[in-house]
């Protein structure tokens, strides 16, 4: 009778233990999705601005290389591409600018840059361009917003998505230009774009009263041509 009570005591005893035990885990995986610590947020503004240094210095090489290639389509008397890759520098030094206000804006210095690539043949040039649009568009820019996100980093979050969603322009951009190159049809490229000064958004011919990505005025767009 005694070895029975004994025995019930450990049961319960046991059962007391492992419920305990249970409550703990429950709150231990509650304590993971609670607000980040100091030091869990630093880390997480600290990865911004890597993400930031890295975008500044994407946007101004790409800025840089696109000047070089519309020069070269230029001497190949491409000219229609050469207005594509001149509207894209300027788009891409947009986006440069707007990263760096952020860093600025933040109390960080600004990276020192110099733009290394190398200048092909125009349809190479096209190719290499349509690469780096795509990678920012399925890789780098949905990183960088997630991270952003995560910091609650709002006006990086803002320049971030400018240049993610013009980037989406350009692609097709470079995908219109490079069918054009191949079926020897560069007249059916447009003859003009329209760039929004605030989010580096592209227009090919015609533009629309307001920015579709920043919504700006379309009177403050800036008209690129040949001339
Ligand atoms: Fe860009
Ligand atoms: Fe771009």
């Amino acid at each position: 009778m005694k070895k029975q009570w004994i025995f019930s005591l450990g049961l319960f005893l046991s059962l007391g233990l492992f419920l305990f035990s249970c409550t703990n885990d429950q709150e231990k995986t509650t304590n993971m999705q609670e607000p980040k610590t100091e030091a869990e947020a630093a880390g997480s503004m600290a990865l911004v601005i890597e993400n930031l240094n890295d975008a500044f210095k994407g946007e101004t090489t790409a800025s840089a290389k696109y000047a070089a290639y519309a020069q070269k389509a230029e001497e190949e008397g491409k000219s229609e591409i050469a207005l594509l890759f001149k509207t894209a520098s300027q788009s891409e030094a947009i986006h440069a600018n707007n990263h760096k206000a952020v860093l600025e804006d933040l109390g960080m210095p600004i990276p020192e840059v110099t733009p290394e690539f190398a200048v092909k043949t125009t349809l190479e040039n096209l190719n290499d361009a349509l690469a780096g649009e795509t990678y920012e568009i399925n890789t780098m820019y949905p990183e960088f917003m997630t991270n952003a996100q995560s910091a609650n980093a709002q006006l990086a979050l803002i320049s971030l998505k400018y240049a993610y969603e013009t980037e989406q322009k350009h692609q097709v951009l470079y995908q219109q230009a490079i069918a054009a190159l191949g079926s020897n049809q560069l007249s059916t490229l447009a003859t003009q774009y329209y760039l929004c000064p605030t989010c580096g958004n592209t227009y090919a011919d015609k533009a629309p009263k307001r920015c579709g990505i920043s919504m700006t005025s379309g009177d403050r767009f800036i008209l690129i041509t040949s001339a």
